[in-house]
This record gives structure tokens, sequence and C-alpha cells, in this order.
């Protein structure tokens, strides 16, 4: 079988990673064909535009979409300069509805090994292991943008259709874990809010009554994300709160540096896969960037865009084996830079 993957490695520490990455799938001996594509940053300096027609059309008929990160300072001051200047993130906001991606996962398992490395006190981390589902193509990222001299807007909005088809990912997840559904929102002030927990009540209550729901508040949601981490399964959210509560998830591993995510739309669709951190432009080409994000990114590639469930687990445990064995990047207080950590992974692979 051979797969087709569109690699977009994007800016800052986006190619060193993303290399990385592509070393550890070739050693599965896999028949992969790879096509690069300039993205966000590199794609305006190139082609004026941060997403091309060309690259949205590759992602379209590709297997899967692998992505490194996006933006940069270089961009922002362009930006400070002409307010109509483009955004290297407009390329991974119009690649999320171009595909239709509206469910991101997000997991979030602190090793054994890493406690320690967790800002909380070991006995509060042990025992997490939950699951960001925040969906992606909806809610104020994508409702309507108004802007004057004295004013300006982004609407929020959701549909029932958007509500129903991301509450069913976080069931259909949960089936497979420990059965608990945590759905955040802010019902108490928001109408959208009231809508998303009406419908996450009537999906439960229709189709998957044997597993549990509760509604847990936004603010609420991040006071407990730090108390009491090991209690929650799945967190099913809407876009902006998932966008805020999955980098506060993302810290108690210790590091963003260790977190992957998928974003998945309908089934035949190429999924795209991408480490949650950015593009740390602060250590691009210092080789000190921690790849194992993206690496556990390709392994969520494996596993939910290409199928491929053992080759998946054996990245993810090789990972874990390198980390028990004291593999630590500089971002988990070690010295171990992006080829150091790459070759400790294939070693335990
Ligand atoms: C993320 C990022 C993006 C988001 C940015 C880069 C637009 O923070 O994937 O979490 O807000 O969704
Ligand atoms: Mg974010």
């Amino acid at each position: 079988m051979s797969v087709a993957i569109v690699v977009l490695a994007g800016d800052g520490i986006g190619p060193e990673v993303v290399s990385a990455a592509r070393a550890v799938i070739d050693a599965l001996g896999l028949q992969v064909d790879y096509d690069e594509h300039a993205f966000g940053g590199a794609a305006i300096d190139r082609h004026g535009t941060a997403l091309t027609d060309d690259t949205l059309e590759a992602c379209r008929s590709a297997d899967a979409v692998l992505l490194g990160a996006v933006g940069g300072p270089k961009w922002d001051r362009a930006r400070d300069r002409d307010a109509r200047a483009p955004r290297p993130e407009q390329g991974l906001l119009g690649l999320r509805q171009g595909l239709g991606l509206y469910a991101n996962l997000r997991p979030v398992r602190p090793l054994p090994a890493l406690y320690s490395a967790s800002p909380l006190r070991e006995e509060r981390i042990a025992g997490t292991d939950l699951l960001v589902v925040r969906e992606l193509t909806g809610g104020i990222y994508f409702g309507e943008k108004q802007r004057s001299a004295q004013r300006a807007s982004d609407v929020c909005t959701y549909s029932v259709t958007e509500v129903e088809r991301i509450a069913r990912v976080a069931f259909e997840a949960a089936g497979r874990r420990r059965g608990q559904v945590t759905s955040v929102d802010k019902a108490n002030v928001l109408e959208t809010s009231r809508l998303w927990r009406e419908v996450v009540s009537r999906v439960h209550g229709d189709d998957y009554r044997d597993l549990s729901l509760d509604h847990l508040l936004v603010d609420n949601a991040a006071m407990q994300l730090l108390s009491h981490p090991a209690g929650f399964d799945v967190l099913l959210t809407e876009n902006l709160f998932g966008d805020i509560l999955s980098d506060e998830a993302a810290m108690l591993t210790g590091s963003i540096g260790l977190l992957p995510s998928a974003s998945l739309g309908e089934p035949d669709e190429p999924g795209l896969f991408e480490p949650v951190h950015g593009s740390a432009p602060d250590i691009a080409g210092t080789g000190a960037a921690n790849p194992l994000a993206t690496i556990l990114s390709a392994a969520l590639m494996l596993r939910h865009g290409l199928g491929l469930e053992s080759e998946a687990a054996a990245i993810e445990s090789a990972v874990d084996r390198a980390l028990e064995n004291g593999l630590r990047t500089p971002d988990l207080g070690g010295d171990v830079g992006t080829h150091g950590a790459t070759s400790a992974v294939l070693e335990h692979l």
C-alpha cells in the first residue's frame, strides 16, 4: 500500500520538527509519497498568501496532511505596518475550513516518568489521561467580523448540526475510553452555550445513554483542570474555549512540546495532523526544538488518517520508552536537541 501525504512544514521550528517526524515514519518501512508545499509565512513570502488554491487542492486529494507550525515576528511586523497584510494563521484557519475539519482531538496523557516536569505536584497529576475534543470550524473564530474606528465585533454562532456532529465525535471517543464526557460551555451567559448544552444532552439521551455526561461552566473547568485533572476523561467544547483549555491541559504534561493533535472531518476526507505548539521563532534553527509533539502527531496520522493502528502504537511506545529512559529536551529541563531526540525515538522503535 502506498500513502500520499501532503507535508506543510510552515515556519519557525516547523521544518525541523516535521523532518524529525518523517524520519520516524520512514523507519516503519511504509510506502509513502510526500508532497511538500509552502504554507503560512513561507507561502506569504513566496506566493503572497498563506494558503494557495493549489496547496488546498493538493491537501484535498491526499490521504492525510502533516503540518509543522505557522507564524513569526516577521509577518506580525508586516501586519503592524499594514492591517491588510496577510497573516500566516489565515492559512491554518483556511485549511481547517477548506477541508471541513470540524473535530480537533488533543490527547493529554502525562507519563509517570515526566510527573516531576509538571508544574503541578505529582499527587495531583498522577493518573491524568484526558482527551480534549474541540469544535474547530465554528463559533467566534468563523463568525462575522466587523471593525470601525471606534468599535470591533466578532460574532459567535453555532448551528444544531455543528453541535450534534462534534458531540457524536466526543461520545464515540468516550465509548472507546472510560465512558465519561464533560461538556464545557458558558450556558449561564451565552445563548450559543445554551444551544450547545441542549443539543449535547439530546444526543446523549438519544444515542449514548450508557455513557456518562456532565456539564461544566468554562471558568470552573479551567479551575478543575488544575485541581483534579485526573477526574476528566473526554472534555468536549467549542472552538475558543477548546483553544484555551487545550493549552492549559497541555501544560499538565510539563511542556506543550509533547502535545499532538488530529483534526478530522468527514470520514472519507483527509485529516490534518499537527503539534499543538507554535512556530517558536526564538529557537528556530538552533536545533533545540522538541520534535516529540510532531512525532506523536504522525502517530495520530497513522491511526486516524491511515488506519494503521499498530504502526501508530509502535511510535507512541517508542516515545514513551525514550522518555522513560531519560530523554529530556530543553523544554523539559534537559539538553537533548531535535536530532538527539529523534535518534532516541528511532532506537526504541
Ligand atoms: C491552535 C492555535 C490556532 C488556534 C491559531 C494559530 C490560529 O492556537 O491550533 O490552537 O487558535 O486555533
Ligand atoms: Mg491554540
